[in-house]
C-alpha cells in the first residue's frame, strides 16, 4: 500500500517528459507467486532537453531485477532505483536507445486490484489511473503514448487464454508444458490503456461490419456456464458500435474487439483500448437474476466504454486534471445513446435524480472541486460524480450554446485535429469556439469553479402593457480553495405558457435575449432581465426546461402554477420537474413541522396531481412511475440543507406517502396488476409497466396495511426485477412480520449461488430504515455470502447502509458512523481505493444537528488516528474534515 507522503500535483506544473517514448514491447511470464515482466522502450532525448537531464521512470512496490541500455547492463553509478522511480543518468544526447527493465511481480499477492491481479483463477490488469507503475518502471502518465507489442508466457494448465491489447499476431507452444500468445496494437496508447487477461474463460462470439466495411470480431469472456447470461451485453456493443458510427461518424479501428467480465472489479469498467475489462455485473443478465435497472445500466455501460475507443482513447487526456476531458464527454455520449434506445424524457428525468443525489451534494461540501479540478493528492479520488456527471452536463450545455449543428461540427474538428494526440480542456473548447464563432471564455468556468450555482428567478405582468418581465440573479458560494466565484454564463430553456396551456410565441428584449428565439435565456450576468410584449393575460414561466443547466432555482411559484405546468408544459421533463418540485416543498414543509413535533399539512393538493398522472393513461407508464416515486429522504434533507434530524423527515415522509396511498387506493391497486403479459423482456416499453405496477404495489400495500399482496407478487414472480420490488416493500413497509422473514430466506435460499444476486438481498436489507438495521448489517458481515475482499459485496452491503439509508445509517448513538469507520480502516490496508470511496458517505456529515455531527467527527477523527493510512483514505478524511 502506497502511504500518504502529503505530495500535492497541481496543474499549473504540468510539463512534459524529458525523454519520447516510440515503442514498447512487453514479455509476461505469468506466474501467480512470480510474475517475471520485460519491458523494452525504445525512445529518445526530447530535442532541446539538457544531456545532463536524467530519465526517471515511475514504480509503485516494485522490485527491480535488472536494467540495460541497449541489451548491456548499465552500470550501478548511472541508476538509482527505489520502489517508487528509477532514475538512469548519462543516456545519450541525441541517438535513439533501447531501456530493458526486468521485474518481478506478484499478482496473487496484489489486492489493491490495480496493476496485474488475480480475480478467480484468471489474471488480470486495471492500469487507470496509476496502475501501470506496479507492472514495470515506466512514465506511467496519459501523454506518453506509444506502440505496443506484447507476448504473454504461461503454464497451459495456469492460462488457456492469454489477450492483450490490440490484434492478435500469433502464438504456440513456448516450452514443456507452456504456450505463448503475442498481441500489436497500432494506435499509440498511453500506459493507463494497457491491458492483459489470462485465464481459462467462457466467451461468446459475434461480427460486426463497419461502416466502411471492416468486419470485425466481437468476444466477450465470462466464467465458465455463464455464457448465456451475456447475450444482452453483446446486443448492446452492436447497438453502440452501429449508433457512434451514425450520431458522431465514428468507426471501430481494430480488427477484434474483446469484453472480459471479472468478479473483483473496483469500479464499474474500463476502456482499454480493444480490450474492456467489466465488473460482471455490467455484463451478466437474465430475467431470472438481473432488474429492468441492471439492463439499463449494462447498455449505458457497454456503450461508455465503447465510446471511450474516440473520446479517451484515440484522443486522450494530456495530464489527470484533464479528466473530464474524455469522461465527461463520453458520459455525454452514453446518455445521448441511451435516450435514443429508450425514452428520451424518462432517461432526462432519471440523470436529474442522479445528478441532485450524487453531485449537487458533493458540490455542496467538504469535497467539493471544480469539474477539472486544479490540484490533488491522489487521483483515485477525483472519479467523482463532479467529473463524470456534471463533466456530461457541461458538454450538455456546451451543445445548448453552440445549437446541434455546430456542436456536431465542433466534434467532427476535435476529432479531425487532435486524433492521435493527449489534450486539454482547451483544445476541446477551440473547436467548438472555432466551430461556432463564439467566445467561449466565460462559459469555461464551468470547468474551473467548483459549487453549484443559485439562479433566482422573478417574475412581473404588466397587464396595462401587456408585458412579462423575467428577472434573473446568479450566485455562487465559496467552496474549498475558491472563496470569491466569478459569474457564469448560465443557458437557462424556458417557455410561457398562457391560460389555456398553449404557450406564449414571440421572442423577449433585454439582455440574455439573443438566442432567447430558441427558448433559451442566457444569463451572463449577475443579474439580467428581459421582457415579452404582447402577453395579454398572466403566462406561467416554465424554467430550466430539461434541466439545462446543473444549477439549484429559487423561485417563488405558486402551487397552482406548478400543478398548469405539470399539467400543460410541452415538454415532459418540465413537467416531471414541477410535479417533482411541488413534491419537494410539501415534504420540506412537513418535516420541519414533524421536527418541531407539531401536525402535518393536509396532501390534499400533491394527493389530486399525483393521482391524476397515475391514472393518466396518454402518459408513458415508466414518466408516471417517475412522477409518483417522491423525493428521497436525502433529497429532502439537501434541500433543508442544515442541523438535519434523519427521522423526522423520515416520519414526515412516510406520513405524505400514507396519504397519496390511501387517496389513490383502488387506482393503486388496479395499476399494481397490470405487469406487462409473456416472457419477460427488457425493452423500455415493459420495464416501464414494470415500474408503474412496482410503485403500485408498494402504495397499495401501504393503503391496505397488509404484507399479504406483496408476499403474493413475490411468490409469483417470474422474473427479478418483479420479485425484487416485491421483497423491498415486504423489508422496508413490512419488516419483522412473518411474510418479510420467509420471502428474505426463500430468495437467500434461491440464490446463494449467485453472488450478483445475494447483492441485491444484502442491499434491500441494508437499506430497511430506522436504526435497528444496524444490527442486522452486523449479522450479515458475518455470514457466509458476505466477502470483505470484494468490492461488489462490500458496497452492497456497507455502501447501501451509508449512503443508502439515512435513518440508519445516522442513528444519533453515532453507531452507523463507527461501523463505517472500523471497515474503513480495516479495507484500506487491502484495497485503499475501495475504503476511500466507502468513506465518502460522510461527506454531509456538517449538515447533521448537532449531536449527530460530534459523533460523525469523533468517528473521523478515529480513522485519522488508525496507524499506516493509504493516501487515497487520509486524502478524503482530511479534506471531509477541513
Ligand atoms: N475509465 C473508467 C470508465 O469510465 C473508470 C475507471 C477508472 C475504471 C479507474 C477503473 C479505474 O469508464
Ligand atoms: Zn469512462
Amino acid at each position: 500500500m502506497r502511504t500518504d507522503t502529503g505530495q500535492v500535483f497541481h496543474l499549473k506544473d504540468y510539463a512534459p517528459t524529458d525523454f519520447v517514448v516510440d515503442r514498447i514491447d512487453l514479455t509476461f511470464e505469468l506466474d501467480p507467486a512470480e510474475t517475471k515482466v520485460i519491458s523494452r522502450v525504445l525512445m529518445k532525448r526530447r530535442a532541446g532537453v539538457s544531456r545532463s537531464a536524467p530519465l526517471v521512470f515511475d514504480g509503485d512496490e516494485l522490485t527491480l531485477d535488472s536494467v540495460q541500455l541497449d541489451g548491456n547492463d548499465i552500470d550501478p553509478a548511472d541508476f538509482d532505483v527505489t520502489p517508487e522511480n528509477l532514475t538512469i543518468r548519462n543516456l545519450p544526447a541525441e541517438a535513439t536507445f533501447e531501456i530493458t527493465v526486468n521485474t518481478t511481480i506478484a499478482p496473487e499477492a496484489n489486492t489493491s486490484l490495480m496493476g496485474l491481479y488475480r480475480t478467480g483463477n484468471i489474471y488480470c490488469t486495471q492500469c487507470e489511473a496509476e496502475g501501470f507503475r506496479r507492472i514495470t518502471y515506466f512514465y506511467d502518465r496519459p501523454d506518453v503514448l506509444a506502440v505496443y507489442t506484447v507476448t504473454i508466457i504461461s503454464r497451459k494448465d495456469d492460462a488457456r487464454l492469454m489477450l492483450s491489447n490490440g490484434n492478435y499476431l500469433g502464438g504456440g507452444n513456448y516450452d514443456e508444458g507452456r504456450h505463448f500468445a503475442a498481441w500489436f496494437d497500432p494506435h499509440p496508447k498511453p500506459s493507463y490503456l494497457f491491458a492483459l487477461v489470462a485465464g481459462d474463460l467462457g466467451v461468446i462470439e459475434d461480427t460486426f461490419t463497419t461502416m466502411d466495411e471492416r468486419e470485425v470480431a466481437l468476444r466477450i469472456y465470462v466464467e465458465h456456464g455463464k455464457e448465456k447470461r451475456a447475450a444482452y451485453a453483446m446486443d448492446a456493443l452492436k447497438r453502440s458500435m452501429r449508433w457512434d458510427e451514425e450520431t458522431f461518424g465514428r468507426a471501430y479501428d481494430l480488427d477484434i474487439f474483446m469484453i472480459v467480465a471479472v468478479s473483483d472489479f473496483n469500479m464499474g469498467a474500463m476502456e482499454n483500448k480493444g480490450l474492456n475489462v467489466f465488473n460482471d455485473k455490467y455484463v451478466l443478465a437474465d430475467p431470472e437474476t438481473a432488474t429492468d435497472a441492471d439492463y439499463a445500466n449494462i447498455e449505458a455501460i457497454i456503450a461508455h466504454e465503447y465510446f471511450h475507443n474516440w473520446t479517451g482513447n484515440r484522443i486522450t487526456c494530456r495530464d489527470w486534471f484533464q479528466l473530464c476531458l474524455k469522461e465527461g464527454l463520453t458520459v455525454f455520449r452514453d446518455h445521448a445513446f441511451s435516450a435514443d434506445q429508450r425514452s428520451a424524457p424518462v432517461k432526462r428525468i432519471a440523470e436529474i435524480r442522479l445528478l441532485k443525489a450524487h453531485q449537487f451534494p458533493e458540490d455542496a461540501g467538504p469535497l467539493a472541486h471544480p469539474v477539472r479540478p486544479e490540484s490533488y493528492r491522489e487521483i483515485n479520488n477525483f472519479y467523482t460524480a463532479t467529473v463524470y456527471e456534471k463533466g456530461s452536463e457541461v458538454v450538455g450545455m456546451l451543445r445548448t450554446i453552440v445549437g446541434a449543428d455546430a456542436f456536431r461540427q465542433g466534434m467532427d474538428l476535435y476529432f479531425e485535429r487532435h486524433d492521435g494526440q493527449a489534450v486539454t480542456i482547451e483544445d476541446f473548447l477551440a473547436c467548438f469556439a472555432e466551430a461556432s464563432s463564439r467566445d467561449l471564455m466565460q462559459f469555461s468556468l464551468w470547468y474551473s469553479q467548483a459549487g453549484t450555482p443559485s439562479v433566482s428567478v422573478s417574475t412581473s405582468w404588466d397587464e396595462a402593457k401587456s408585458t412579462f418581465t423575467v428577472t434573473l440573479e446568479q450566485s455562487l458560494q465559496p467552496t474549498p480553495g475558491q472563496p470569491r466565484k466569478e459569474v457564469m454564463h448560465i443557458p437557462l430553456a424556458y417557455g410561457l405558457l398562457l391560460e389555456d396551456g398553449s404557450e406564449h410565441k414571440g421572442s423577449p428584449s433585454g439582455a440574455g435575449a439573443s438566442s432567447a428565439a430558441a427558448g433559451v435565456l442566457h444569463l451572463t450576468r449577475r443579474k439580467q432581465s428581459v421582457t415579452f410584449a404582447d402577453v395579454a393575460s398572466r403566462p406561467v414561466l416554465s424554467i430550466n426546461r430539461g434541466f439545462s443547466a446543473p444549477v439549484n432555482l429559487a423561485m417563488e411559484q405558486s402551487s397552482a402554477d406548478l400543478a398548469h405546468i405539470a399539467r400543460h408544459d410541452a415538454d415532459g421533463v418540465a413537467r416531471w420537474q414541477a410535479i417533482n418540485d411541488h413534491a419537494t416543498r410539501h415534504l420540506v414543509a412537513a418535516a420541519r413541522l414533524a421536527r418541531d413535533g407539531r401536525p402535518l399539512p393536509a396532501s390534499d393538493e400533491l394527493c389530486a396531481i399525483l393521482t391524476a398522472v397515475a391514472g393518466d393513461e396518454s402518459l408513458e407508464p415508466a414518466f408516471r412511475a417517475q412522477a409518483l416515486t417522491l423525493p428521497a429522504e436525502s433529497d429532502i434533507a439537501r434541500e433543508i440543507g442544515s442541523n438535519i434530524e434523519p427521522d423526522s423527515i423520515r416520519a414526515a415522509r412516510e406520513a405524505v406517502i400514507a396519504d397519496v396511498a390511501r387517496a389513490g387506493r383502488e387506482l393503486f391497486s388496479t395499476l399494481a396488476n397490470q405487469a406487462p403479459g409473456g416472457p419477460y423482456s427488457p425493452d423500455a416499453g415493459s420495464a416501464g409497466l414494470r415500474a408503474l405496477a412496482g410503485i403500485a404495489l408498494s402504495y397499495a400495500s401501504i393503503a391496505e396495511a397488509s404484507p399479504a399482496r406483496a408476499a403474493a407478487v413475490f411468490a409469483a414472480a417470474d422474473n427479478m426485477t418483479v420479485m425484487a420490488q416485491a421483497l423491498q416493500v415486504l423489508a422496508h413497509h413490512f419488516p419483522g412480520t412473518g411474510a418479510a422473514t420467509d420471502a428474505l430466506a426463500a430468495f437467500e435460499a434461491r440464490f446463494a449461488d449467485n453472488p450478483l444476486v445475494i447483492d441485491k438481498w444484502f442491499a434491500i436489507q441494508a437499506m430497511a430504515p430506522g436504526a435497528a438495521t444496524l444490527d442486522r448489517v452486523r449479522e450479515l458481515m458475518t455470514s457466509r455470502h458476505f466477502d470483505r475482499m470484494n468490492p461488489n459485496r462490500v458496497r452492497a452491503l456497507i455502501g447501501s447502509f451509508s449512503a443508502g439509508n439515512p435513518t440508519g445509517f445516522n442513528r444519533a448513538d453515532g453507531a452507523g458512523f463507527r461501523l463505517l469507520a472500523d471497515e474503513v480502516t480495516a479495507i484500506d490496508k487491502r484495497n485503499p481505493q475501495l475504503a476511500a470511496r466507502l468513506l465518502t458517505a460522510m461527506r454531509s456529515w456538517r449538515s447533521l444537528e448537532p449531536v449527530r455531527q460530534e459523533e460523525a467527527r469523533l468517528a473521523l477523527v478515529a480513522i485519522l488516528g488508525a496507524a499506516q493510512l493509504s493516501t487515497d483514505v487520509s486524502d478524503i478524511v482530511q479534506r471531509t474534515l477541513a
